[in-house]
């Protein structure tokens, strides 16, 4: 009987993700952005997203962050679960990165308060901290820096089985070789995979292209959360509000025949979730048919306070 019970208890336990902020860099509205979807965000007809990061659990107790926006404090704010249990304490005992743009790692400088934590990333994203000492106010014997390989397991607190892999990227926009090797897979574009009880989820903000690797990948993924940071490659210079391509930032599109609505239609994922949305993508537009197309497709679009449980 007892042994029933336990094994019961076991296999009960679920793999939790909530979507802290479900915006691509600057968020939705953008401080400096008069687009329509940051007025309708203004205007109260759009939600706001901010900043790309999302927290994962098993037990509902012990969580970890995929990346850490530059609004994590409103973001931790809007979620119970992830409040202090105690006078000094906090349910996030780990970070994982998948890139070094601002929007991926800005918030680690607002949990400098002393509570231990572990960071784990590649060691060229380490590296990029370390390149940056206004890190170092995350004390080393506060918060242990661990390197993770491409492609080899680890365990998340709690007994969550994760693996970064390289993803198809690019440099983060602040650094001298930004412009180069765009769409290259390394260490500095990483995807997350989760696994629990059999079931897999895949965390990809950011992707130029899908090669043949990571298609093998995701394939009959439960769940991929994936770049929806355009709606076509040449949107925000057809806005005027920049002169870059999607390609040349190192972001696949949504649509066109090599968007990732094409590229992953057949490869029998349960669950497709963008995230990582550019306040210049109409998708984000409820009633707009770019959004219709897309949820004809079998997507889903990201927001803040999304939850996804496996
Ligand atoms: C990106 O995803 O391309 C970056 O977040 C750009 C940025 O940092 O503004
Ligand atoms: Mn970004
Ligand atoms: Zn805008």
């Amino acid at each position: 009987m007892v042994t029933a019970i336990r094994a019961e208890e076991a296999t009960s336990s679920a793999l939790q993700l909530l979507i802290l902020g479900a915006g691509a860099g600057g968020g939705s509205p953008q401080w400096n952005c008069g687009c329509t979807v940051c007025q309708q965000v203004r205007d109260g007809v759009t939600a706001p997203r901010t900043q790309a990061s999302v927290a994962v659990s098993v037990d509902g107790t012990r969580w970890s962050l995929i990346d850490c926006a530059p609004e994590i404090l409103t973001q931790l704010q809007n979620v119970p679960e992830l409040a202090p249990a105690q006078l000094r304490h906090s349910p996030i005992e780990a970070v994982v990165l998948t890139g070094g743009d601002i929007d991926h790692i800005a918030g680690l400088l607002s949990l400098r308060e002393g509570t231990p934590f572990e960071l784990l990333a590649t060691g060229e994203l380490h590296q990029t901290l370390s390149a940056n000492s206004v890190f170092d106010v995350l004390r080393p014997d506060v918060v242990r820096r661990t390197r993770v390989e491409s492609g080899t397991p680890f365990t998340l607190p709690g007994g969550l089985q994760a693996t970064t892999f390289a993803v198809p990227g690019k440099a983060p926009l602040y650094q001298p070789n930004e412009a180069e090797n765009i769409g290259a897979e390394g260490d500095t574009t990483i995807g997350v995979e989760l696994r629990h009880a059999g079931k897999r989820l895949y965390y990809i903000p950011g992707c130029a292209h899908l090669s043949e690797a990571l298609a093998a990948r995701i394939r009959g993924a439960d769940v991929v959360l994936f770049d929806g940071t355009l709606w076509r490659d040449d949107e925000l210079i057809a806005a005027g509000l920049s002169h870059k391509s999607g390609a040349r930032m190192g972001h696949i599109s949504m649509s066109g025949p090599d968007g990732s609505m094409a590229a992953l239609a057949d490869l029998g994922i349960k669950r497709r979730i963008y995230i990582h949305i550019n306040n210049s993508n109409p998708a984000l537009l409820e009633q707009s048919p770019e959004r219709h197309m897309l949820e004809e497709a079998g997507w889903e679009v990201g927001f803040d306070g999304m939850r996804v449980t496996l």
